[in-house]
């Protein structure tokens, strides 16, 4: 992997680490949510998203995407939708449901994980 892909995929990890500590931070502090670290989990994670996006896109060029399961891609798509989505829905107070909240705060592991996965495979795949 080139250095400049790596220090892209130790971006996406970071960003990804933040997502979770501001998403936590947001939870403790309540409800109305804090504006500012409100602002700060959902511009870290569109930016995180994207990022995963970019590599992926950028190691399957190298490598091709028969290095890894069509599903786990999928499944990385799906799961960072469902983040976008059950966030969406979090932002109002009116829409906040138990199973909502459980879907982010699940998804954000499984997300991690199917993306790390692929991220992993992508870079040890031959070229
Ligand atoms: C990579 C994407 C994302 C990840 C990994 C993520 C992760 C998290 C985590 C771990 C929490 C804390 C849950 C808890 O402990 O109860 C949280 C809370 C929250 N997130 Fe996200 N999030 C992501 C994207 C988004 C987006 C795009 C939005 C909004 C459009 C959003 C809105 C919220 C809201 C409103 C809360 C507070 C929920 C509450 O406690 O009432 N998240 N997030």
């Amino acid at each position: 992997m080139s250095t400049v892909l790596s220090s892209k995929v130790a971006y996406a990890g970071i960003g990804f680490l933040l997502t979770l500590i501001s998403g936590v931070v947001l939870s403790k502090m309540g409800r109305p949510l804090n504006s500012a670290v409100f602002g700060a989990h959902k511009i870290i994670a569109v930016g995180t998203i994207v990022l995963i996006g970019l590599n992926i896109r950028d190691l399957a060029q190298v490598v091709g995407l028969q290095a890894v399961h069509p599903a786990l891609i999928w499944g990385t798509g799906l799961l960072l939708l469902a983040l976008v989505v059950s966030g969406s829905l979090l932002s109002f107070d009116k829409l906040v449901l138990p199973l909502t909240l459980r879907v982010h705060q699940i998804v954000p592991l499984l997300a991690l994980a199917f993306s790390a996965l692929s991220i992993y495979l992508l870079a040890n795949g031959r070229s």
